[in-house]
């Protein structure tokens, strides 16, 4: 037997370097606090940790606006303190990824205030995307909402699909290649296990900038913005190098699709080992759409993903609380919905926090804030911050061992989550903390024993009941309980545990029949 790649079946953990852990007691997360909380990791029992963008950044995106792609922006410490981490969290038995962000720059980078320094025309404009015009080039808006043009005195227009603060690269341009194979290199060479890629199916714009269709069904697909066949080629070229490497570096991409057909294309051989798959994050509590999800996923590629969470959308602990009576629903399908996606073949994306069921924090006070989501729509959308606020690591009041004493996080925490805390949870046997742990460790011993395939079972009512081989999976999004499949044991529950009746909410791992 062939033993696979690490990255097939790990479990990744998101952190969002600004609100993990805050060592220097400005109120920010930094390596050095990442650093001190190796140790939670390992034992949680995750197997690699992707750090989000901690390169220097004037912050207008929270880091995703990166002016020097090879060094560590001051308020997360230094490019020593980056070698430490790569080795302390080897020396835990973690995999280190990072994100690259190369569909825009900050518009501190070097390149770009060369850009705004040279003349139109310039081989230093041609880095980016500058037009010119009465008129924006055409009738693109930001993701952020707004114009995706912003005009600079001299008449030019830029191209910015994120905040004015993200001018997008122009990657027609050879020179873009060259760099970003060289800022790969760079973190390769420090001993990185892999990358994730941000905005993956965004860096090539139709050639002729032609305007964006109406939206409706198949839009991701027929949009002049996105997953542009040249898209590929940069993949390849990636690949090569990190084939280069001894050890199975990995890229990981942020793929937003319509289907998981275009979504497969990504992950050809010779292009990104894995695709986020978003499908989930986006599902109701449904088993019907859980069922097409899983089917369609597998059917369409050969190393799926899994996520219920990141850094851009809200909670999901929240988001399947959403519409229900029960105050503890969400916390309840939360929990059910990582033992059925930890039960699937594939790599699963969690992020930090969820392993304490955080919810999302929905009162910020407006002053706080800081996504630019909620700064360009003008408070609007309430955007990102609320999936953002700063871990509650111990104590009764903020900022809960986030940051030192007397420490002020830049994300006020509530109050009530004293009762979070990863210190509150840890002795508790029926906390999310503990749960999650059980069902790592259960998953880390299963693995290696267990099919690539999934075999749905009959399930009755609004359940899903699927086996890997020695494992099954059966997880109740009804509203009434449904008896349990036969089976020769259980393994672990979400909920309380009954060996009968599978309550509303809540999944198994149960010992496959004979
Ligand atoms: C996706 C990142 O996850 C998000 O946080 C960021 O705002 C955009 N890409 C732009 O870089």
């Amino acid at each position: 037997m062939t033993s696979s790649p690490w990255w097939r079946d790990a479990v990744v953990y998101e952190i969002y370097v600004r609100s993990f852990a805050d060592a220097s007691g400005d109120g920010v997360g930094d390596l050095q606090g990442i650093r001190s909380r190796l140790p939670y990791l390992a034992e949680l029992g995750v197997d690699a940790v992707w750090l989000t963008p901690f390169q220097p950044s004037p912050m207008a995106d929270g880091g995703y606006d990166v002016a020097d792609y090879r060094d560590v922006e001051p308020l997360f410490g230094t490019l020593a303190d980056f070698d430490a981490l790569v080795t302390d969290a080897h020396a835990h038995g973690l995999r280190l990824i990072v994100d690259i962000v190369p569909n825009h720059s900050s518009s501190a980078h070097a390149w770009f205030k060369a850009a705004l320094a040279a003349a139109p025309g310039s081989p230093e404009r041609d880095r980016y995307i500058f037009r010119d015009g009465e008129k924006p080039p055409n009738n693109w808006t930001s993701v952020f909402s707004g114009p995706a043009w912003t005009r600079l005195p001299d008449g030019q227009w830029y191209l910015h699909l994120f905040a004015p603060e993200q001018p997008d690269f122009n990657w027609r341009n050879p020179e873009v290649h060259e760099e970003f194979l060289d800022v790969l290199r760079f973190w390769l060479d420090r001993g990185v296990d892999g990358f994730r890629i941000d905005v993956a199916m965004g860096l090539y714009k139709d050639a002729g900038l032609a305007d964006v269709p109406p939206s409706g069904e198949g839009f991701m697909s027929r949009s002049p913005i996105w997953s542009r066949p040249e898209v590929h080629e940069v993949y390849r070229e990636w690949r090569k190098v990190l084939d280069s490497y001894p050890g199975d570096r990995s890229a990981v991409g942020e793929v937003w699709t319509d289907t998981p057909e275009d979504l497969a294309l990504y992950v050809r051989p010779d292009e990104l080992h894995q695709s986020f798959n978003f499908a989930w994050l986006e599902a109701p509590w449904s088993a019907t759409a859980f069922r097409k999800i899983i089917d369609d996923t597998l059917a369409a590629v050969t190393a799926p993903t899994w996520v219920l969470s990141n850094h851009d959308v809200i909670r999901h602990v929240t988001r399947y609380g959403e519409g229900s009576l029960d105050p503890d629903a969400g916390l309840a399908r939360g929990r059910a919905a990582l033992l059925a996606m930890l039960a699937l073949p594939g790599s699963a994306y969690l992020y930090q926090g969820e392993e304490l069921g955080l919810p999302e924090v929905k009162d910020l006070p407006a002053e706080a804030r800081q996504d630019p989501i909620f700064i360009r729509s003008h408070g609007e959308l309430p955007g990102r911050d609320g999936c953002r606020v700063p871990i509650p690591w111990s104590g009764t009041a903020a900022p809960f061992g986030f940051s030192p004493e007397g420490g002020h996080p830049w994300l006020p925490q509530p109050a009530g989550w004293a009762a979070l805390t990863a210190e509150h949870q840890e002795g508790d046997p029926a906390s999310t903390l503990s749960f999650y742990r059980r069902a790592l460790a259960l998953r880390r011993s299963l693995r290696a024993s267990l099919p690539g395939t999934v075999t749905w079972l009959d399930a009755p009512g609004d359940a899903l009941v699927f086996s890997r081989g020695e494992l099954t999976c059966a997880i109740n999004c009804g509203t009434t309980p449904v008896p349990l499949p036969p089976h020769a044991g259980l393994l672990i529950s979400s909920g309380g545990p009954d060996e009968t009746t599978l309550a509303p909410d809540t999944a198994v791992w149960l010992r496959t029949a004979p």
